[in-house]
């Protein structure tokens, strides 16, 4: 495996550490699809990188939460981040809606970007989908959505939200930000609004960030119901937060089939699931052992759950610990953000001051 020392810092021209920023929604907390996909590799890259990462709550709005819990969720995932290895020393680490630059030049940015562009998303088509109790999926979405009458269930902070990402990472100037497959599109989007930006006021001022998977495939961490993600609101996760006997329950009632009835038959897809989690904590050896004995029929499925709850509580306790450690510690928590958020404004308002002078909002 592919430790922090074998990532050589890259340098820019200018000298200076290339730029990674990446954040996470504040929705309850992190599960393994979060940690796997996203937050392992913000640990994996602090020490080598000129790190930023953040507290996607302005995000999170989005879907109307409560208020109390957002607040909670706020915190949670700030322990949550420092528990999982993240430094505050050696990272910016800040919560998205303490940068009031943000949200300016996210209302600067949507002046580039089409609605047309923003509908067809994949991400706010099913979300649009879900708000609205819609089933199928049908390309008639648009026209639900604009007939739709209870307004609020679709709203504009929804449409625009690849607007507040793709302006999270160009605030930045980013060049890396790591991410799980589900948000290349938005990374996609990002890259075409920044070519925009450039080619409208004819200047090369953004450049393209990209994803950063230390060489391999970004990462899609399957669900324990057999689904091909694991998710908050696919009710199929195992948080780190969660304590040896929930973990092991839920891995137990993990679903599988009925067995292989001949020797090399193909392998359903909830059981390659459980493979592929295997894969994310079990060592090699561990998983051919399971892989021989489901090639020729042996395989006992509670035998691999229980391998699989073992070598997964060996990464999620350590943490979990650490969680329950310094989740109240209050004082310490909001000094973290407090400078973090005071190192990440210098490099907004940096940003954006430039931005606006680009597009003409100068002093008279
Ligand atoms: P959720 O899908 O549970 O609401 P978020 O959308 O807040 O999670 O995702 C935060 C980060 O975690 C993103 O970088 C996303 O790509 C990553 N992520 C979430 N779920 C998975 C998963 N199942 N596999 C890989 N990465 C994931
Ligand atoms: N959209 C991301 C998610 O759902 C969260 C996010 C918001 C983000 N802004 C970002 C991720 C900027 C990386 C960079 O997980």
């Amino acid at each position: 495996m592919e430790t922090n020392k074998d990532i050589k810092p890259e340098n820019k021209a200018d000298g200076n550490k290339k730029v990674v920023l990446s954040g996470i929604r504040s929705t309850g907390n992190l599960h393994l699809g979060n940690y796997f996909g996203a937050l392992s590799k913000f640990v994996r890259l602090q020490d080598n990188y000129d790190c930023r990462y953040f507290i996607a709550d302005l995000h999170a709005l989005t879907t109307n939460p409560d208020p109390a819990q957002l607040h909670s969720s706020v915190k949670n995932i700030l322990a949550e981040y420092i528990a999982a290895g993240l430094d505050p020393e050696k990272n910016i680490i800040y919560i998205q809606s303490d940068i009031p630059e943000i949200s300016e030049m996210y209302l600067l940015m949507n002046m580039h970007v089409g609605i047309g562009e923003l509908m067809r998303t994949a991400s706010f088509k099913e979300k649009a989908r879900k708000a609205l109790g819609i089933i199928s999926d049908s390309d008639e979405i648009e026209k639900e959505i604009i007939g739709n009458q209870s307004n609020q269930r679709v709203n504009a902070g929804l449409l625009t939200y690849p607007t507040l990402m793709a302006v999270d990472i160009l605030i930045h100037k980013a060049d890396y930000v790591p991410v799980g497959k589900d948000q290349e599109q938005h990374l996609e989007l990002t890259r075409r609004f920044a070519r925009r930006f450039n080619s409208f006021y004819k200047t090369e001022y953004f450049g393209e960030p990209v994803n950063f998977n230390f060489g391999g495939e970004a990462l899609k961490v399957p669900g324990l119901d057999g689904s091909g993600k694991m998710g908050k609101s696919e009710g199929n996760c195992i948080y780190l937060i969660d304590d040896e006997k929930t973990l092991r329950k839920k891995v137990m009632r993990a679903v599988t089939d009925e067995g292989p009835k001949e020797p090399n038959s193909a392998v359903s897809q909830p059981v390659e699931n459980l493979f592929t989690l295997m894969g994310l904590v079990s060592d090699p050896d561990v998983i051919q052992h399971y892989r021989d004995a489901y090639a020729d029929c042996s395989i006992r499925y509670g035998d691999l759950k229980k391998q699989l709850a073992e070598d997964l509580l060996k990464v999620t306790m350590p943490i979990r610990e650490r969680i329950l450690d310094i989740k109240d510690n209050d004082e310490y928590l909001s000094k973290v953000v407090k400078q973090g958020a005071e190192r990440a404004r210098e490099h907004a308002s940096k940003t954006l001051k430039e931005v606006r002078e680009i597009m003409g909002i100068r002093p008279l």
